[in-house]
């Protein structure tokens, strides 16, 4: 179901397309769904039905997909009513909320079970404070029915278990159900929720699976709650990574927003952001605070403090026992081999370079294939661009390029040569010699200064 406004989010965007880790909302009872094997799922759209039912669409991958446009929303049991046409008789129904994420696939599994094709079973928790939730009515300890908070008698309210907003059918008991719902009560819906005394009075069991932990069954209709699920998200991923033998600093101060694909003894440091597809090889250390997306680190590499990597959909490759920042950037095509240095300030774009090569401070290498050993001077950068076209710099093995140095390319400079620093290199440079490119210094003797206010 995610035909909802979300009148409370206090967004243009409709609710269940709000970001949670890297998925929308209703993303992640997708995901649910896949975890669980479904058959086929129905998203019931309406508020921002086309936006919705794209995004569902790009994050389906090859599972079957089916949409049942629910206009007006006339309450739950009316959304399932409206997907009822696109499901099978003789299939088990599984109906999800797009605004819950947290569901987790074992559960749903435990719901399923226990329907087990024949019964109805609902999703149920304990709450404290049970207020504005659907309260599980039973009699000689046998669920008889579901009353909403607003339908509830004083007494009703009392009661602490609630219903989770997920259960599990059969799809021709829920179908003849579903055709026999009213708007009889006091928001004068179509309750999916009135489901419940339609099988009792069928005679048909009514199981409820009561879970522990009410985080799975949270929904979002605010901010708030948004990063209130976030952070317990966010939680329970670092858990899963400690699990694995992940050594986090503090696993309260770590984001995944994609998939992190750890080997034994990684260390992450607070504050640190992944995203995308990362994989993090054997003993690679993440320093404080660093932005880590796309991009495969191999075995012993460091990333140092506030490092910003991105390989977006080209990717970036750091070799084993690499050291990169602090305060340094990998950008798309970036491929650092084995032992190479990059520090401070230093930019790599679309540059293979080679085993040991160091770019230590205050550099840019852009388009380039830098050959082992080299050393790239402070300051230094690959004039990679012209205006209209980008250009190769080909730096061969041991090249000593000096500092502040402005490599013009397409360029290549020779195997074992030395760039005097200050060079502005235009034309490709000799095996083994020194090139060095720029005014030759002069010294005027008893040179005056101008004085301020001085007349001629
Ligand atoms: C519902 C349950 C309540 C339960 C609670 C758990 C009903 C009648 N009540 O209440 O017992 O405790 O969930 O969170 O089912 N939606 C549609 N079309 C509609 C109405 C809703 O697609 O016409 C979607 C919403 O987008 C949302 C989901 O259904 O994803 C739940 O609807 P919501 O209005 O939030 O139900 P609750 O009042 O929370
Ligand atoms: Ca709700």
């Amino acid at each position: 179901m995610a035909a909802g406004k979300g009148t409370r989010m206090q967004s243009d965007k409709p609710k269940v397309l709000q970001i949670l880790g890297h998925l929308p909302l209703a993303g992640h009872a997708l995901a649910a769904a896949r975890a669980v094997e479904a058959r086929k799922v129905v998203v019931v759209t309406g508020h921002g039905a086309a936006h919705v039912e794209a995004a569902m669409a790009a994050l389906a991958g090859s599972m079957p997909l089916e949409f049942a446009r629910q206009e007006p929303q006339l309450g739950t049991g009316h959304a399932v009513q409206t997907a009822a046409p696109c499901i099978a008789d003789d299939a088990l129904v599984l109906v999800l909320s797009g605004d819950v994420p947290l569901i987790r696939a074992a559960t749903l599994q435990g719901l399923l079970d226990l329907s087990a094709g024949r019964h109805l079973a609902l999703l149920t928790v304990q709450l404290p404070d049970p207020s504005g939730y659907g309260r599980i009515v039973r009699q000689s300890g046998s669920v008889k029915a579901i009353v909403e908070h607003k339908d509830a008698s004083a007494q009703e309210r009392n009661i602490q278990e609630i219903y989770g907003g997920i259960l599990a059918a059969p799809a021709g008991l829920l179908k003849a159900w579903l055709g026999r719902l009213d708007n009889h009560n006091a928001q004068h819906e179509y309750y999916l929720t009135d489901v419940v005394k339609l099988a009792v009075a069928d005679g048909v069991q009514v199981l409820a699976h009561c879970i522990e932990d009410a985080l799975e069954v949270a929904g979002v209709n605010s901010a708030a709650q948004l990063a209130t699920l976030e952070r317990a998200y966010q939680l329970r991923q670092a858990h899963a990574l400690m699990d694995q033998g992940v050594r986090l600093k503090d696993p309260a101060r770590i984001d995944v927003r994609g998939s992190l694909v750890c080997g034994r003894d990684v260390e992450i440091d607070v504050g640190c952001v992944f995203e995308g597809q990362v994989v993090l090889g054997k003993d690679v250390r993440i320093g404080p605070y660093c932005v880590v997306a796309n991009c495969s680190i191999e075995a012993g590499a460091v990333i140092a403090a506030f490092t910003h990597i991105d390989g977006e959909s080209q990717g970036v490759r750091v070799g084993a026992a690499a050291r990169v920042g602090p305060f340094a950037r990998l950008r798309p095509g970036a491929d650092l081999g084995a032992d190479v240095h990059i520090g401070n300030f230093v930019e790599v774009k679309n540059a293979r370079m080679a085993q040991g090569a160091k770019a230590n401070h205050l550099a840019y290498l852009g388009d380039a294939t830098v050959g082992a050993r080299v050393n790239f001077g402070a300051g230094s950068i690959t004039a990679n661009y012209d205006g209209a076209n980008k250009h190769l710099t080909v730096i061969e093995d041991d090249v000593h390029v000096g500092s502040n140095c402005v490599l013009v390319a397409p360029i290549t400079l020779g195997a074992g040569g030395t760039i005097g620093g200050g060079s502005t290199i235009t034309k490709s440079t000799p095996i083994g010699a020194l090139t060095v490119a720029r005014g030759k210094q002069v010294s005027i003797a008893n040179w005056e200064r101008p004085v301020k206010g001085a007349k001629k």
